[in-house]
């Protein structure tokens, strides 16, 4: 479970990215995050992820107490949580099976254990016949499957993905899309940052929206005020 109770995060004195933010996500929940530009979509992110900590206010993650973790814990709640970035962030010189085993490597998985569940993953979002290419080898909807691949194959309870159909044309963005919420079936809570407003009204889920560091809407699609820019 995500839960934030009253965060506020300031990079600078006086300017307030998130003016007292208070959320609560459930295990298993599908979410999107939407908000224009500057709003502070990211900033919750990194908040989630322990990449920043609040300036008052309480974060929990999976468990985790973020405001006052110690540092030896944060790669344990870290293994909760999988992150696709709008960046990708691929390995270029790897293959992409190598993109995938090397995440699983870093949190000392046993060798068996990565020929068991790289192929696992990379079936499941597709790309189990381009193992051996390397990224710049792949479509930017490939890349972005890829991205997906690596944030889920250590097994996290819970995927934050940052505009994950950013680059993506309708089509491919409807097929990441959709492939967010059959992970997101098979029990993982997700939370999806998007500007595309046509994929949140078509899949009827829970969007929170948030405008100047403060959420100004959080329902069922009835409830989705938020204008794109
Ligand atoms: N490292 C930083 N230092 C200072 N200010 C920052 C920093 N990161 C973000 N901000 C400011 O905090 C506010 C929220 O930024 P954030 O990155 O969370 O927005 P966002 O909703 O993710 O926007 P976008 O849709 O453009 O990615 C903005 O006013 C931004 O300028
Ligand atoms: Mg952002």
């Amino acid at each position: 479970m995500i839960e934030f109770t009253d965060v506020v995060k300031s990079y600078s004195v006086g300017n307030k990215a998130l003016k007292g933010v208070s959320m609560q996500i459930e295990d298993g929940e599908f979410a999107f995050l939407v908000g224009p530009s500057g709003s502070g979509k990211s900033t919750i992110i990194k908040l989630i992820t322990g990449e920043l900590k609040p300036t008052s206010g309480k974060v929990h993650v999976n468990g985790y107490s973020l405001d006052r973790i110690r540092k030896r814990e944060i790669p344990y709640m870290r293994r909760t949580v999988g992150v696709v970035f709008q960046d990708f962030r691929l390995i270029e010189n790897k293959t992409v099976y190598e993109n995938v085993a090397f995440v699983m490597r870093a949190i000392g998985a046993r060798e068996r254990e990565i020929r068991e569940r790289v192929p696992y993953v990379l079936d499941l979002v597709g790309l189990d016949t381009k193992s051996r290419r390397h990224p710049g080898e792949l479509s930017g909807g490939e890349q972005q499957r890829l991205a997906i691949a690596r944030a889920l194959v250590n097994n996290p309870s819970t995927i934050i993905a940052d505009e994950p159909t950013g680059n993506l044309d309708p089509a491919r963005s409807l097929e990441i899309m959709s492939l967010l919420m059959e992970i997101n079936n098979l029990g993982t809570t997700m939370l999806v940052v998007t500007h595309a407003k046509d994929l949140v009204e078509r899949f009827h889920k829970r969007v929170i929206a948030i405008d100047e560091g403060l959420i100004i809407s959080d329902g069922m699609d009835g409830y989705y005020h938020y204008e794109d820019q």
